[in-house]
């Protein structure tokens, strides 16, 4: 009805002076679902100087206090979940199922947060002078975590909001103003996130929200707002080609289920799907023939019906997606099942016998179609393994604990798990990818220690 969703600044919804607005396509029905303004460069530089002002106050208000608010906001979001979750359903075409689990994953990450914060942000350190050769002890180091200053947030659109708040939670809890520039589909759900922050009353200008085209306010990466902000250190997580290795003593039933949970979940729209398959070629036929009779039972269709496979995120990227699929094809890769696709849905793909001259082997189709690699021994899989540019989470399948850690050991990724499918969660757990697969170490604990900086006061004594 040409309803504009508004944009959050100093604590109120205001529209943009651009007068212009950005439609958000659901991928579903590939119309225009929602629209959001779409904020100018000015407009994106007094929110940076609210969120500056604001941070000063914020950061003299007691850590108690913060985490109230934080527990507060926890609870109102929860409350929200259906509407926020039918959001994700339009916008990104989350399976309604997962997009409800979503919402509440990100309450418990918001509360969790507040706990960690409390406890880690209220420790310091002592350290005295004799220790180090020549010094008698006549210092006494005192040092503490202060907050950096504004954060700046842009998450992806598979995680609009758990993505979101991952990092508005830490740097609130740690004395941070938070400034968010959400995916465009799933910016709806954003701002709805956002709101449940405003109910639960934080300062205004403290934490704003602004949407448009990352073209114009977002920069190439980000990297032009962050500068703004004054904010060097950096955190982020990229892409990645997750490798699923399979040895011949695996227990096949638990490798083919975490097959299809691993790469088909949410399209294998994930960071952390499994991309490729590298499997010893004595038990390649007997998984394959598992998994396959998985993907069968897969619910192809739209997100409201708790589809397990549904329309991926925009026309480009199914045409990404084919184009791998075709390149495959025309080097030889055998089709599991019949390449299927209507508008933005695809129907899920095995593709066996894949060779490390067909794109698919390397590239991340970010969708429901996935590479199997025969490999003739462990080493072959670490070898295609490192090979990688991305540097995410990979998984071992093997009964043989020992060669699991070696295994691990050898594989450049941040995250190696053995006999399951890669994954973020549990969302207090250390996350971070090697090579181009990130910058930082993510998980509650960790972010909250990198929104901080330390503070040291030295006491001379005579
Ligand atoms: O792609 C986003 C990444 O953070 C994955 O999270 O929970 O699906 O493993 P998860």
């Amino acid at each position: 009805d040409g309803e504009v969703f508004k944009y959050y600044a100093d604590g109120e919804w205001r529209s943009s002076a651009s007068g212009k607005s950005v439609g958000i396509v659901n991928p579903t029905t590939r119309q225009t679902q929602y629209k959001v303004q779409a904020c100018t460069q000015e407009e994106v530089n007094k929110v940076m100087e609210a969120a500056k002002v604001a941070q000063k106050a914020w950061a003299r208000t007691p850590l108690w206090k913060r985490a109230e608010l934080l527990h507060k906001a926890a609870a109102i979001l929860k409350e929200h979940k259906a509407p926020i979750a039918e959001c994700l359903v339009k916008e990104i075409a989350k399976p309604a199922k997962d997009a409800v689990t979503e919402v509440v994953r990100s309450g418990d990450l918001i509360s969790y947060t507040a706990e960690e914060g409390v406890r880690i942000l209220g420790e310091g350190k002592l350290l005295v002078s004799d220790s180090f050769p020549g010094n008698e002890r006549n210092k006494y180091c005192l040092s503490s975590k202060i907050p950096l200053g504004v954060v700046l947030a842009i998450p992806p659109f598979n995680y609009p909001v758990n993505l979101a708040v991952s990092k508005i939670g830490p740097a609130l809890i740690a004395g941070n103003a938070l400034v968010l520039k959400p995916p465009t589909q799933g910016a709806v759900a954003a701002l709805h996130m956002v709101h449940c922050f405003h109910l639960a009353g934080f300062p205004k200008g403290l934490i704003s929200c602004v949407t448009g085209k990352g073209s114009e306010i977002g920069g190439d990466t980000g990297i032009a707002i962050s500068k703004k902000a004054g904010m060097v250190p950096l955190q982020m997580e990229l892409g990645g080609k997750d490798a699923c290795i399979v040895l011949e003593d695996a227990d096949l039933d638990l490798v083919a289920a975490n097959i299809v949970k691993g790469g088909f979940s949410y399209s294998g729209q994930r960071c952390t799907a499994v991309k490729v398959v590298l499997i010893m070629e004595s038990v390649a036929d007997a998984v394959v023939q598992k998994v396959n009779a998985k993907l069968a039972k897969l619910k192809v269709g739209p997100p409201e019906d708790n589809s397990d496979i549904t329309p991926v995120v925009t026309e480009s990227s199914a045409n990404f997606i084919e184009g791998l699929v075709m390149d495959a094809k025309e080097k030889g890769a055998t089709f599991c099942q019949e390449y299927r696709r209507e508008g933005n849905l695809i129907w899920p793909l095995l593709l066996d016998h894949v060779r490390p001259d067909m794109r698919i082997a390397w590239e991340e189709p970010f969708g429901p179609v996935l590479p199997v690699i025969r490999i003739n021994s462990a080493e072959e899989g670490i070898h295609h393994c490192n090979a990688s540019n991305f540097g995410l989470q990979g998984c071992i399948f093997t009964k043989d604990i020992n060669k699991a850690i070696l295994i691990s050991d050898a594989m450049e990724t941040g995250t190696v798990q053995i006999n399951s499918a890669p994954a973020r969660g549990p969302d207090h757990f250390p996350f971070q990818g090697l090579k181009d697969s990130g910058i930082g170490s993510q998980g509650i604990t960790n972010s909250i220690n990198m929104m901080t900086k330390v503070k040291s006061t030295v006491i001379n004594l005579p």
